[in-house]
């Protein structure tokens, strides 16, 4: 049996012994085996046998000959390579082959890796882009580079914008990553989100988790059409994309929703709320990230298999909903999460660590929750977790729709900051009733203000 330590000891022992083992073979597995246990190459080391395997058939084996040649760097023969490049059909091993002349670094494959560029693979093309990139402020490769930021593909456009446009439009912000303003810390404003905004400077909330009102289901919630409730809540989240920090998060629990009909003659109607919104979101600068279930026990929602039930006809199937969507978005940047995370001194990053116990996969089953004043908010258990998995102790939790303000509550408790728009005084007294009793937002200062008292504390 071929074992890894036989090949390392052929490969030191002369490069002869690893050829003429690979051509004993007839198995591909063991081809490969060996092919992908070479490791560094000698520098005595005859690669011949491998641009043979340049004509196997199986793409595997020619993909690790590949490999191998590109460790080969500039003594690699670019020829070969771009011989099987042009007849090759396997786009993994093309890829390959185009990764391979680029770690070369050779300024004489630069008109090589231009021609890469044409390609209709966008892997292709990035890995051509890699491959020039290292001819660090080369005109003729920035020539070349530069105008693919009108590229088709988002992927490419993306590296090209970092390497060439990010650093062009980046704006300074004001305060530290990890800083907001005073006048928003504990902050509950009873108005219209949209006009409290626009008080709100740029970057200065690290979270936004909020569950929209939804579509003309409630009486606080009633909009002309659906593209109207569409359309306000995209400018809803532009602005909170606005005054959102680089890199920070975006959680919106909704789900769809159903609207009865209005007689037996018509039928009910459904608005898939979760997936019409994201698009709106996803074009103004938020980046999606996951989606998570919020799973409900079947015993808690409404009957709506009932009737399916007793006829049990194909067509009429109406299964009960036991979920709702927490949309996961980023604000979109070229930083990495690494750089957010940096941003905080290591006692805050150790005390923010998220104990034993945290969910492990996107399905969550909690329990929800009723409430006598409102009729529609969410469980503390899940704003629990939202604010743990996507916050730093200190940080400012916005909720645009503030509702009973189980939001600034759960912030509160977890040592984060928090800032709550709701515009029905019903529910603005609730909050100011419960931080009365002190029960909602504990001993700290709460400030409860109108819009005018808000503008003016925020000039
Ligand atoms: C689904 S509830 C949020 C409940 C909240 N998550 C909680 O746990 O209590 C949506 C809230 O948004 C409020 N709302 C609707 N339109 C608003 C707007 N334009 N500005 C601010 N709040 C608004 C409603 O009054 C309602 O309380």
């Amino acid at each position: 049996m071929i074992t890894k330590e036989y090949i390392r000891e052929l490969k030191h022992r002369g490069n002869g012994d690893i050829s003429s083992l690979v051509s004993n073979q007839h198995d591909v597995g063991s081809i490969n085996f060996i092919l992908e246990n070479l490791g560094q190459l000698p520098e005595n080391f005859n690669p011949d046998f491998l641009y043979s395997l340049l004509n196997h058939q199986h793409a595997q084996v020619r993909l690790n000959a590949v490999k191998n040649i590109g460790k080969l760097n500039e003594k690699s023969d670019v020829n070969s390579l771009i011989g099987l490049y042009k007849r090759e059909i396997d786009t993994t091993v093309k890829r390959e082959i185009v990764s391979s002349i680029g770690r070369q670094r050779q300024s004489t494959n630069k008109s090589l890796l231009f021609g890469f560029l044409e390609d209709d693979d966008p892997k292709i093309v990035c890995q051509a882009i890699r491959g020039l990139l290292v001819f660090e402020s080369n005109k003729e490769v920035e020539e070349h580079l530069r105008p693919l930021i009108n590229h088709p593909n988002e992927m490419v456009r993306t590296v090209i914008y970092k390497e060439y446009f990010a650093k062009e439009n980046q704006k300074q912000s004001v305060l530290p990553h990890t800083e907001t303003y005073d006048f928003l810390k504990n902050t509950v404003v009873n108005a219209d989100v949209l006009e409290a905004l626009k008080s709100v400077p740029d970057e200065s909330v690290h979270l936004t988790f909020t569950s929209p009102p939804y579509y003309n289901a409630r009486d606080y919630s009633i909009y002309p059409s659906y593209q109207a409730y569409l359309e306000f809540l995209e400018t809803v989240f532009k602005e909170t994309h606005r005054i959102t920090k680089e890199g920070r998060f975006l959680i919106v629990n909704t789900s769809p929703i159903i609207i009865p009909r209005v007689s037996r003659s018509h039928s009910s109607k459904r608005y898939g709320i979760p997936f019409d919104l994201h698009p709106y979101l996803v074009k103004n600068g938020w980046e999606f990230i996951d989606d998570i279930v919020w799973l409900k026990p079947e015993a808690s929602v409404k009957n709506r298999v009932g009737g399916f039930m007793q006829h049990r006809k194909p067509l009429g199937y109406k299964p009960n909903s036991v979920t709702e969507y927490l949309m996961v978005y980023r604000k979109s940047t070229e930083k990495l999460l690494d750089w957010n995370i940096r941003n905080y001194d290591c006692k805050t990053v150790e005390e923010s660590k998220v104990a034993d116990g945290y969910e492990t996969n996107n399905v969550w089953k909690i329990d929800p929750c009723f409430d006598k004043v409102h009729s529609a908010i969410f469980p503390v258990e899940l704003c629990k977790r939202v604010i743990q998995y996507y916050s730093y102790k200190g940080d400012l939790v916005f909720d645009p729709f503030g509702g009973s303000g189980t939001v600034g509550k759960t912030a509160k408790a977890l040592e984060r900051l928090f800032f709550l728009t709701e515009q029905e005084p019903k529910y603005f007294e609730y909050m100011q009733s419960k931080q009365k009793a002190q029960s909602v937002f504990k001993e700290r200062a709460t400030r409860f203000l109108t819009l005018e008292q808000f503008k003016k504390i925020a000039k």
